[in-house]
């Protein structure tokens, strides 16, 4: 977990414009052979693999992240073991496994939060090595939620979302605080701009947490665990928040055993255990029929704990 709230803003930069980023042309079509993923749901005619596939032209579009072989070690603990992923511009992939799999060291090394030993990390074709030179490139590209939402708890949910924009970016207050007001409001809490994170429950903190995230205006969105601190009834507006990103064509990595969000939402499930990808498969596949052993134990027991 970051200590640093502004590092769970992602940073900010020039990246797309986050509401209703159209696909760009000629992306969204997998780079490699596999299972079409269903269509996203409220998105209109289902499409192939992902949202905004346009075209067969471009299979050779590279993806928006690339794992390659990434591998990390805590001392002598090796968490990551290999992993390598494929995201397109467009998906939303959920990361499921058991606790201690490495889920959250693997999303974080996303955006450079944990520095990884072997391997390659390319966002939206910038390059982040082991030597992590390009790490503030990289964050410009990525924006984080986690599950503690690492709100600023002196100041009020506004100036939480306009902080990025003001300082990192740059920008003129006023403006930052149009796009924040805009942002709240995506997230239905224009009555609560004014308010400090302790007068706002857990789900609204979190939508805050989000619009902040949103607000450098990410290419990419990681969530780890988003919703798993929240208490049940405040699950539902977190994840309807995250629905529409999804549908407005945000790519998206998320870190959830939220099962109705996950097979409703993602285009691809990975299972993850011990540091390794052992399954990928669309949800219908993967709810239905794991293909992995690990995978059915792990799926038995969160559906039927
Ligand atoms: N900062 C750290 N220093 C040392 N070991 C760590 C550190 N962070 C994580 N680990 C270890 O790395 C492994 C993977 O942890 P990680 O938090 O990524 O798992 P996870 O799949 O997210 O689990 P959970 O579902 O409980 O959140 C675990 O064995 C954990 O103890
Ligand atoms: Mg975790």
């Amino acid at each position: 977990m970051a200590s640093n709230p502004a590092a769970g803003a992602g940073s900010p930069g020039s990246g797309a414009p986050s509401q209703g980023a159209p696909a760009r042309p000629g992306e969204g079509v997998p780079a490699r052979p596999g299972p079409a993923a269903p269509g996203r749901p409220g998105g209109g005619e289902p499409v192939g693999p992902g949202r905004g596939a346009t075209g067969t032209a471009a299979a050779a579009a590279p993806p928006m992240v690339l794992c390659e072989d990434v591998h990390k070690w805590f001392g002598h603990a090796h968490v990551l073991k290999g992993i390598s992923l494929e995201v397109r511009q467009g998906e939303v992939v959920v990361i499921m496994g058991p606790s201690g799999s490495g889920k959250s060291t693997f999303i974080r090394t996303i955006n450079a939060l944990e520095p990884i030993q072997r391997g390659r990390i390319v966002v939206d074709g910038i390059e982040l090595g082991p030597d992590l030179h390009r790490i503030e490139a990289v964050r410009r590209e990525v924006g984080m939620v986690f599950q503690q939402f690492n709100l600023f708890p002196h100041l009020t949910a506004l100036q939480n979302v306009t902080l990025g924009p003001v300082w990192v970016r740059k920008w003129p207050r006023r403006r930052a605080e149009e796009l924040a007001l805009e942002l709240l409001a995506r997230v239905g809490l224009e009555e609560h701009a004014h308010k400090y994170p302790a007068q706002l429950s857990g789900g609204q903190q979190q939508r805050v947490a989000i619009a902040r995230a949103l607000a450098m205006q990410p290419k990419v969105m990681l969530f780890d665990e988003p919703t798993s601190a929240l208490d049940p009834e405040m699950i539902k507006e977190v994840l309807d928040v995250m629905r529409e990103l999804a549908a407005s064509g945000m790519t998206m990595l998320v870190v959830t055993h939220e099962v109705g969000f996950a097979r409703e939402v993602a285009d691809r499930i990975v299972f993850i255990d011990q540091g390794m990808l052992l399954e990928e498969a669309p949800p219908d596949r993967f709810f239905r029929e794991p293909a992995h052993e690990r995978a059915r134990r792990f799926l038995s027991q969160i559906l039927h704990p």
